[in-house]
């Protein structure tokens, strides 16, 4: 799940790596697509599009909301806002924005580089959940981490 802070690092390359190696373990990877994820229209999308994302592993949030209760793991890449559960609750600054639903997943990574607030200014409680795991560090350095773990693991 990419947001603005995988634009800021330019991790799109590292991210593509880390999915095609899973894919080519065998691991079900699609990427979700929040509309305004970024800062521009269309910006998570032209960023996977530079590194070659094939275009049928994107998924628009109408799409894969219903599939996070049967997703395993969901790797959140610089984003905060959009998946943001405060915006389900009324008097805070993202109240009725639709959201990602990531916290239906069983497990959740996170890589950003503190627990400070996104765009919006709003703290995130998914931080501290309990199946949260949080990495803190640039997105395109820990991402380069994480395939080089998995080519180690593969
Ligand atoms: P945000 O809510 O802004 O969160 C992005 C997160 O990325 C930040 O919390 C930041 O946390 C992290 N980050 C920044 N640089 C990073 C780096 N180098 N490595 C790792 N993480 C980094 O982004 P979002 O979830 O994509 O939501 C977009 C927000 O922008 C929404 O509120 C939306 O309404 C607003 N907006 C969107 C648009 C369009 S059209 N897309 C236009 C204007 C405004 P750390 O500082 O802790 O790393």
């Amino acid at each position: 799940m990419p947001g603005y802070g995988l634009a800021v690092a330019q991790g799109q390359y590292a991210l593509q790596e880390a999915a095609e190696l899973l894919r080519k373990a065998g691991v079900g990877v699609s990427y979700a697509i929040h509309p305004v994820a970024g800062r521009m229209p269309g910006h998570m999308n032209v960023l996977l599009a530079e590194a070659n994302v094939p275009y049928d592993m994107l998924k628009d949030l109408d799409e894969i909301n219903d599939e996070f209760q049967n997703t395993d793991v969901v790797l959140v890449v610089g984003a905060n806002d959009v998946i943001n559960p405060a915006a389900r609750e009324k008097g805070n600054p993202l109240s009725g924005m639709p959201i990602l639903d990531v916290d239906k997943a069983r497990s959740i990574i996170i890589i950003k580089r503190s627990l400070s607030p996104g765009f919006a200014g709003v703290d995130n409680e998914l931080f501290y959940d309990s199946k949260t795991m949080m990495i803190f560090g640039d997105a395109k350095e820990m991402l380069v981490k994480i395939s080089s773990a998995l080519k180690e693991e593969i």
